[in-house]
């Protein structure tokens, strides 16, 4: 029984060190890249410090207890019963009662700081919104809307750029997490939250929904990429323009445009105007599908398209039931939209 129960804990473990080996991981929050970042980290130190010497003085005593008063050869006395110390009582409520005081106050102290932050006048704003499950992503000053995938500039010392965001929900309670720049923080439906960042180092940070928000929510990923502001202005300029459209596509932009998809998801310049699902207007500049579920190349697309929940068991995309023919030129026309 015993052996059994070993193995199947053995096995469990190797289950979840072969998962993390396929599954992109998302960042490490003890390698901080932003200001708020930075902040969690230091409370996190500051607390598994208190919990690490809590533990070796509790160990530290278990052990000499045991060892110091454990009974000896041919002892059969029964040892002194002590009931009641008011100095070790009071020792063992005022002690935790000043830590968690202590915590309690490092924790506020963070906190209401970053909260705080006034958005300057010419900081970059942009909106997420969480949908199940998959991210919105609109810049309005720029009048651009994309999914999954945030661009920022880098914030260096010699030109600040703080990202201002503000989190909405189109259905129910998600959290925008992106470990090496900020904490957590709620998108909740009616209840409009912000949070900001300052990422110092360019580089793609990964982060996924962090409440859980059904089926789906363990394949809700986001993907922060931090840009010189060089490479952002590029990206903006590029985003801003419609969507391509090629002669020779013309025909897969027309079987686009006939089928039920325009209800749903939008491709600037043309009819369809859909908000449900994402925007596709520049759909090939991004690296994933389906908020992270598998790389966007164009055979993935095309299964995507085929039976989405295939790819992704729960969405919310129907099957189209597409013919092969139509099914072609539909995956022709979007893998154009760079
Ligand atoms: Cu969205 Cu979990």
């Amino acid at each position: 029984m015993r052996a059994t129960s070993q193995f199947a804990i053995f096995w469990s473990f190797l289950a979840v060190a072969a998962y993390g080996q396929q599954v992109q991981a998302i960042g490490n929050i003890f390698k901080p890249k932003a200001t708020p970042a930075e902040s969690v980290y230091h409370v996190s130190l500051l607390v598994m410090a208190v919990c690490a010497a809590i533990f070796i003085v509790v160990a530290g005593l278990l052990t000499f207890a045991l060892v110091r008063f454990r009974r000896k050869c041919g002892d059969h006395r029964e040892p002194a019963q002590v009931y009641g110390s008011d100095r070790i009582e009071i020792a063992w409520t005022v002690i935790p009662i000043l830590i968690v005081f202590v915590l309690t106050m490092a924790t506020a102290r963070i906190v209401s700081a970053t909260l705080d932050k006034p958005i300057p006048s010419d900081a970059l704003k942009i909106t997420v919104v969480g949908h199940q499950w998959w991210w919105e992503i609109r810049y309005p000053a720029f009048r651009i809307v994309t999914a999954n995938e945030v661009h920022v500039p880098v914030s260096t010392t010699a030109n600040p750029a703080i990202t201002f965001l503000g989190l909405e929900s189109a259905d129910v309670a998600h959290s925008f997490w992106i470990p090496q720049l900020a904490g957590k923080t709620d998108l909740i439906p009616n209840h409009p939250n912000r949070m900001w960042i300052d990422p110092k180092q360019e580089g793609t940070f990964l982060g996924n929904c962090a409440e859980y928000c059904g089926t789906q929510h363990a394949n809700m990923r986001l993907r922060v990429i931090v840009q010189s502001r060089a490479d952002f202005a590029k990206w903006v300029a590029g985003q801003q323009q419609n969507a391509m459209t090629d002669a020779h596509i013309e025909t897969g932009r027309s079987q686009f445009l006939s089928l039920s998809c325009v209800n749903c998801h939008t491709v600037s310049g043309t009819a369809a105007i859909g908000t449900f699902g994402p925007d596709l207007s520049h759909l090939m500049s991004r690296d994933t599908l389906a908020a992270g579920v598998v790389p966007n190349r164009v055979n993935n697309l095309r299964e995507w398209i085929k039976d989405p929940d295939a790819v992704k068991p729960g969405s919310l995309m129907p099957n189209m039931q597409l013919t092969p023919e139509q099914l072609d030129e539909v995956v022709t026309y979007l893998s154009s939209l760079k």
